[in-house]
């Protein structure tokens, strides 16, 4: 029996940042397979991978190194746990991630999303000020940034800034201090009036994906840096987003030089194949956790699936990917090229701005009345012409897997241009009718 697995889709699941109700009433599109830069829904219509799979892929769909790797560890076992156990493949990430960092960055603890990488350092940096003691002990709260996101879970959420997604929940979330993103003046005045109680600072480093990718201006990540230092207090970067490639180097950090205490990774940690997260710390913050098991010092957090071996397996050939495949210095050509070609979309009289670095890319069409889904209408065209793109609200993201070709960049940058026109073209009639009623 043929199964309707549109119809099943509706019937039962309940999909990510989603109204379900317009879901619904959409013919849900199917990924079967992958390809390189290319999606292939059910009827095996190709489309590129605008997004990267959700900002996570990184050297293409099916890429041999990675299947391969997987697929030999999978002959070994497919997952074991980390409580009172390790295994190979987990030992050896380890090393690779403290290598490839920032310096300072010497432990690294596993976990599945970029949610959990961001709590288990908030929980990391509570926990190492409470058991400093004395007067640190004071530092329960944490600053962080106007329309930051770093994740969905409620210590994350906390600390993150976008009404749309957060308000609902603040009677949950504990107290935390914002400062303005970008200005570091702001940010000076927070640690000021609030020194002896905040315990770490939490940004994204360079752009701040979610809120629209917005950016920060040079030398905003350096002077946090500094701020932190001057107030004692621990900086925390989310590379969960801008990690692995995205903003041109292998980490937004190294743009400026900036050593962080504790370091998010997820997305692209696997390529794009796995759940994997981790939480990088330096000497300092692992050994205030040090002493004997009865002084209660542990770090008492751990996930079943934490350093999940197939995943990890899935990192090392990632990690391999980008040395052998030279990934890093052969993006420097494609990121120019796709800068010239947005040149040409941001005079469009539809776009208000574009914002970004690297290949991470915001199209944003201005204010319009969020009943019209001006973004999700872009996406749908887009679809028709054979590319997955996903909005935030009304800016239109982009941001392909590094492995993106020039011309399949020149095709998603024309699939989109084209998508923005035709959207905007429709949507105004009914903006004017609206108007009028
Ligand atoms: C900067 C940042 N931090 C954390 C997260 C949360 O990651 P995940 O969706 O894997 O939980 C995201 C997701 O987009 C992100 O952009």
């Amino acid at each position: 029996m043929d199964l309707d697995h549109a119809q099943l889709d509706r019937d039962h699941v309940w999909h990510p940042f989603t109204q379900q109700q317009s879901w619904c009433e959409e013919e849900p599109l199917l990924i079967e397979r992958g390809e390189g830069s290319f999606l292939i829904d059910n009827d095996g219509r190709r489309y590129l991978d605008g997004v990267s799979s959700l900002w996570c892929n990184v050297h293409g769909h099916g890429h041999e190194r990675i299947d391969t790797a997987v697929s030999d560890q999978l002959g070994k076992i497919a997952h074991t746990t980390m409580l009172g156990l390790s295994h190979p493949a987990a030992a050896e990430l380890a090393g690779r991630l403290v290598d490839l960092t920032p310096p300072g960055l010497s432990r690294v603890f596993y976990s599945e999303s970029g949610s959990t990488a961001t709590e288990i350092a908030l929980k990391m940096a509570f926990q190492y000020q409470q058991q400093r003691g004395g007067q640190h002990a004071r530092r329960t709260s944490v600053c962080h940034l106007r329309d930051s996101y770093h994740g969905d879970t409620i210590g994350s959420v906390s600390v993150g800034g976008i009404d749309l997604f957060h308000s609902t929940y603040r009677p949950l979330l504990f107290r935390t201090h914002a400062a303005e993103p970008g200005d570091a003046v702001d940010l000076e005045r927070v640690l000021a009036v609030h020194e002896e109680e905040i315990a770490a600072v939490i940004v994204e480093p360079l752009v701040q994906g979610a809120a629209g990718m917005l950016t920060h201006p040079p030398g905003y990540l350096r002077a946090v840096r500094e701020l932190c230092d001057r107030f004692g207090v621990l900086l925390i970067c989310d590379e969960v987003a801008t990690g692995f490639g995205r903003t041109g180097k292998m980490f937004a950090c190294e743009h400026e030089g900036v050593e962080p205490d504790l370091l998010c990774l997820a997305k692209g940690l696997t390529g794009g194949y796995l759940p994997l997260a981790a939480t990088l710390a330096t000497e300092r913050i692992y050994e205030g956790f040090l002493g004997a098991p009865e002084q209660y010092r542990t770090f008492f957090h751990g996930h079943t699936y934490t350093g999940n071996p197939l995943a990890c397996a899935a990192a090392l050939a990632s990690l391999d990917a980008f040395e052998q495949e030279q990934t890093i210095d052969r993006l420097q050509a494609k990121i120019e090229l796709l800068w010239g070609l947005l040149a040409e979309v941001e005079s469009m009289p539809e776009v208000t701005e574009i914002r970004g670095r690297g290949v991470m890319v915001g199209i944003d069409l201005g204010a319009h009345d969020p009943s019209l889904r001006l973004g999700h209408q872009v996406t749908l065209e887009a679809r028709k012409r054979g590319a997955i793109i996903r909005p935030l609200s009304d800016v239109v993201v982009l941001m392909p897997p590094l492995s993106i070709s020039e011309e399949e960049l020149q095709s998603l940058v024309e699939i989109v241009r084209e998508s923005i026109r035709v959207a905007c073209a429709e949507i105004r009639p009914a903006q004017l009718a609206q108007a009028a009623a």
